[in-house]
C-alpha cells in the first residue's frame, strides 16, 4: 500500500421510515457502498453508518392510518430496510435508527450547547392549524386553489400547473388534507437556530474545498439571498424528541436526522471498542464524508457544519452530493411502473447488473442519471456477460480437464501482466475521487484486452497439435490470472461475482495488494457459470410489478366515458406528442384467447415488422371481420408481459358507453406509414 492507512467514516443520507428503498434511493447507497468497499479493500479504516429517519408528521400520521403505534412501524420499516440493502450488498457497518437513546442524547447536547452560546432565538409565529385535527398543519398538508392560476387542488406551498411559489395562506378555500377542516391561524412559541452567527465559518470552510464545484453557484444564491434564522421547534402532537425543558414542543425532524449519524457511530463504538471522540471530537485527524442527493444539500452543507462547530464538534470532511435518477429520462412514476421498488427488482433481477449499471454511470458531478433498460440489458450483457465472464469460462475448462485444474508455474507474458497492474493505479484514482464511470470504462478495456489475447493464441487450436500441450496451460493460466486482476479491480462493484471467483479460483479474499503476485502452479475449482444474461422480459416483469394498480391478468383499457364525463386531459407540448409513433397497421390475424373474455390476440403487419398486440375489443369485433383491416398502431408502448403473452404496442379505438369503435386510416395507406 502506497498511501498510509487512514480512518474513514462515511454516511449515506437517512431514509425516511415511512415507505420502502426504491431505485432512486439505491443510487445513493450502492454510490457510497462501492466508494466504501474501495477504501477497505486498499486496507484503509474505514466505517459506513446509515440509519433510519425515524421522526416527523408523515411517519406520525402514516403509523395513524395503519392502525398501529409510531414505534411498531419503524420497527417493521427498519426491518424492510435492513433486508433491502442487505440484499443489494450494500454493507453498512452499522444500521440503526433516530428513534435511539443515543440520537436523543446528542439531540440534547447539541441543542443545549447551542443554547448555551447564543445560537438559540425564540420568538413566536402564525400557522395553519387544524382545528379539527387539533394539530398545526405543515404545508404539504394544506391543499386549496393556487392563488395565480386557480386550479384546484393543489399544495401549501406550490402549484403543479403554473409554478408558482406562494405560502398556504395565500391559497383560496384552503382545507386540511387530514380532516377536510379550514385552517385557522393560529400563534405558537417556536425556537431558531441562528445560522447567520456562521456565515463567515461556513465561507472560510467552504473555500477550504469539502464541496463540488458545481455547487458553488447554488451556495452564492444561498449566501445572497441572506442566511434566515431556521426553525427547529414543532409543537405537540409531534413524533419525535421533546425538546428539554420546553414541555409540548418538539425537535424537527431535520434537527435530529443529521444527529442520526453520530448516534449510529456511537452505537458502533459501544460495540467495537472504537472511541467516539477520535472521529467527531474537534481534534479529530479522522476523514468523515457524507453522500447525499442534491435535494438535502441545504441542510448537509449549511445547517449541519453549522450546528457541529456551534456545538465543539467537528466538520465534514467534505459532503459529496449526486444527481437524481430518472428511468428512460422521466421521473419515476407509478403509472408508468417505473417507480420500482428495490424488493420488486430482487424479485426478478440479481442485484449485481444494477450496481454496475449505476457504476458505468456515475461520477464526481451533479447531473442526473438516467436508467434506460435497453441500455442496462446491452451494457450488462455485453459487458459483464460477454467481456469479463468469458475470460474464464474460455480458459477454465482446459486447465480443468487436461491439467487437473492446475495453472502454469509461470506466466506465458509478464509485460501484459505488468499493464494489467500499471492499469490499477489510475482506476483506483478513478475509484477515490469518484469517478466509477471511468473506472469501468478502464476495467473493460482491460478485459477487451484480455480476450483479445486469448483470441490471438486461440488454446482450443492449440489444444489439437501434438507437442503444445504445455503451451495451453501457460495461455489458459494466463487468461485466468488476467481474470483475476480483473475480479479484484470490479470488488467494490461486483463483490457477490467476486466471492465467486475466489472460490472458483480457491484463493482468500482478494485485497489490493494482492494484485502484484499473480496465481502460478496453483489448483483451481471446476468452472460454474458465474452469471447469466438479463432478458427482457424479466425487466417487463419488473415494470408490470411496479405498475400502480397492476392487474395480475387480463387488462383493457377502461372504456373512457363520452366527453361530457370525460374532461380534455391538460395541454402537452408538440415534442411530448411526437414522442408517441403512430403506425398505420394491417391486422393479419386476429385470435380469440382462450380464458380472456375481453381481448383479442392481434398480428399486425408494420411493413415488413410483425407484432403481436392484445387489444379489448373482442365484444365489439368477431375476429374474422377483422382479418386484412388497416389500424393506428401506438408503435413505441413499452411491451407489457399479460397473463396470456407479451403485448407490443396498442391499437386505437373510440370508446364510450356506446361501443368500441376501431380506428383506421382511409384506403390508400400503407403499413409501416407514420400517423402524425
Ligand atoms: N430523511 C432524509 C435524509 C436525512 S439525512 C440526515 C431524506 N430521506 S429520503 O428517503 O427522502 O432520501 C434519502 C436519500 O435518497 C437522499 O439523499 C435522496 O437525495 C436520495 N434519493 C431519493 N430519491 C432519489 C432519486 N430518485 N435519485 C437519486 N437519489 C434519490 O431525504
Ligand atoms: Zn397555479
Amino acid at each position: 500500500m502506497s498511501d498510509q492507512t487512514r480512518r474513514i467514516l462515511v454516511t449515506s443520507a437517512l431514509p425516511y421510515a415511512n415507505g420502502p428503498i426504491h431505485i432512486g434511493h439505491l443510487v445513493e447507497y450502492i454510490q457510497t457502498d462501492i466508494w466504501v468497499r474501495f477504501q477497505k479493500l486498499r486496507g484503509h479504516e474505514c466505517y459506513y453508518l446509515c440509519a433510519d429517519d425515524a421522526h416527523g408528521t408523515p411517519i406520525m400520521l402514516r403509523a395513524e392510518q395503519d392502525g398501529v403505534t409510531p414505534e411498531r412501524l419503524i420497527e417493521r420499516i427498519w426491518r424492510e430496510h435492513r433486508a433491502d440493502f442487505a440484499d443489494f450488498l450494500i454493507e453498512f457497518d452499522n444500521y440503526y435508527s433516530t428513534h435511539s437513546p443515543e440520537c436523543r442524547q446528542y439531540a440534547e447536547l447539541i441543542y443545549r450547547r447551542l443554547n448555551e452560546a447564543g445560537h438559540i432565538s425564540r420568538r413566536v409565529i402564525t400557522q395553519a392549524f387544524d382545528p379539527e385535527k387539533q394539530m398545526f398543519l405543515p404545508d404539504r398538508f394544506i391543499k386549496g386553489e393556487c392563488p395565480r392560476c386557480g386550479t384546484p387542488d393543489q399544495y401549501g406551498d406550490s402549484c403543479e400547473n403554473c409554478g408558482a411559489t406562494y405560502s398556504p395562506t395565500d391559497l383560496k378555500n384552503p382545507r386540511s388534507v387530514l380532516s377536510g377542516a379550514t385552517p385557522i391561524a393560529k400563534e405558537s412559541l417556536h425556537f431558531f437556530f441562528k445560522l447567520a452567527d456562521f456565515e463567515a465559518m461556513l465561507k472560510d470552510w467552504i473555500a477550504s474545498g469539502p464541496i463540488q464545484p458545481q455547487m458553488i453557484n447554488k451556495l452564492n444564491e444561498w449566501f445572497t439571498a441572506g442566511l434566515q434564522e431556521w426553525d427547529i421547534s414543532r409543537d405537540a402532537p409531534y413524533w419525535g424528541f421533546e425538546i428539554p425543558d420546553a414541555p409540548g414542543k418538539y425537535f424537527y425532524v431535520w434537527l435530529d436526522a443529521p444527529i442520526g449519524y453520530m448516534a449510529s457511530f456511537q452505537n458502533f463504538c459501544d460495540r467495537a471498542g472504537l472511541n467516539f471522540d477520535e472521529f467527531w471530537g474537534p481534534d479529530s485527524t479522522a476523514e468523515v464524508y457524507h453522500f447525499i442527493g442534491k435535494d438535502i444539500a441545504y441542510f448537509h452543507i449549511l445547517f449541519w457544519p453549522a450546528e457541529l462547530t456551534g456545538a465543539g464538534f467537528r466538520k465534514p470532511t467534505a459532503v459529496h452530493c449526486h444527481g437524481f435518477l430518472t428511468v428512460d429520462g422521466q421521473k419515476m412514476s407509478k403509472s408508468r411502473g417505473t417507480f420500482i421498488k428495490a424488493r420488486t427488482y430482487l424479485n426478478h433481477l440479481r442485484p449485481e447488473y444494477l450496481r454496475y449499471y449505476f457504476a458505468t454511470k456515475l461520477s464526481d458531478g451533479l447531473d442526473d442519471l438516467d436508467l434506460n433498460f435497453e441500455d442496462f440489458l446491452h451494457r450488462v450483457n455485453s459487458d459483464l456477460v460477454g467481456k469479463l465472464v468469458n475470460i474464464a469460462s474460455r480458459s477454465a475448462g482446459f486447465i480443468t480437464r487436461r491439467f487437473e485444474g492446475r495453472l502454469a508455474d509461470r506466466l506465458a507474458e509478464p509485460e501484459l501482466y505488468a499493464e494489467f497492474i500499471a492499469a490499477g493505479e489510475s482506476i483506483a484514482q478513478a475509484y477515490e475521487g469518484r469517478e466509477f464511470g471511468r473506472a469501468m470504462r478502464e476495467i473493460m478495456a482491460l478485459a477487451d484486452r484480455a480476450n483479445q489475447y486469448i483470441d490471438e493464441k486461440k488454446p482450443w487450436t492449440l489444444a489439437k497439435q501434438p507437442g503444445a500441450e504445455a503451451d495451453v496451460q501457460v495461455v489458459c493460466g494466463m487468461g485466468l490470472n488476467l481474470f483475476r486482476v480483473l475480479a479484484l479491480y470490479l470488488k467494490p462493484v461486483l463483490p457477490g461475482l467476486t466471492a465467486q471467483v475466489e472460490r472458483f479460483l480457491q484463493i482468500a479474499p482478494l485485497r489490493w495488494s494482492d494484485v502484484g503476485h499473480p496465481l502460478l502452479g496453483h489448483a483451481i475449482a471446476e468452472f460454474k457459470p458465474l452469471m447469466q444474461r438479463v432478458d427482457m422480459a424479466q425487466i417487463v416483469a419488473i415494470i408490470e410489478e411496479s405498475r400502480e394498480g397492476a392487474p395480475s391478468g387480463e387488462e383493457t383499457p377502461a372504456p373512457s366515458g363520452p366527453l361530457i364525463d370525460d374532461p380534455i386531459a391538460p395541454a402537452i407540448g408538440i415534442e411530448e406528442f411526437a414522442k408517441v409513433d403512430l403506425r398505420v397497421a394491417r391486422i393479419v390475424k386476429a385470435d380469440v384467447v382462450a380464458g380472456a373474455d375481453k381481448l383479442l390476440r392481434l398480428e399486425l403487419d408494420l411493413g415488413g415488422e410483425i407484432r403481436q398486440v392484445f387489444a379489448g375489443i373482442k365484444s365489439a369485433y368477431p375476429p374474422a371481420d377483422l382479418q386484412g383491416r388497416l389500424t393506428v398502431l401506438v408503435a413505441n408502448l413499452a411491451p407489457r408481459k399479460m397473463r396470456f403473452g407479451v403485448s407490443e404496442g396498442m391499437v386505437l379505438a373510440a370508446g364510450g358507453g356506446g361501443g368500441i369503435y376501431l380506428l383506421g386510416p382511409d384506403s390508400g395507406a400503407e403499413p409501416g406509414m407514420r400517423v402524425k
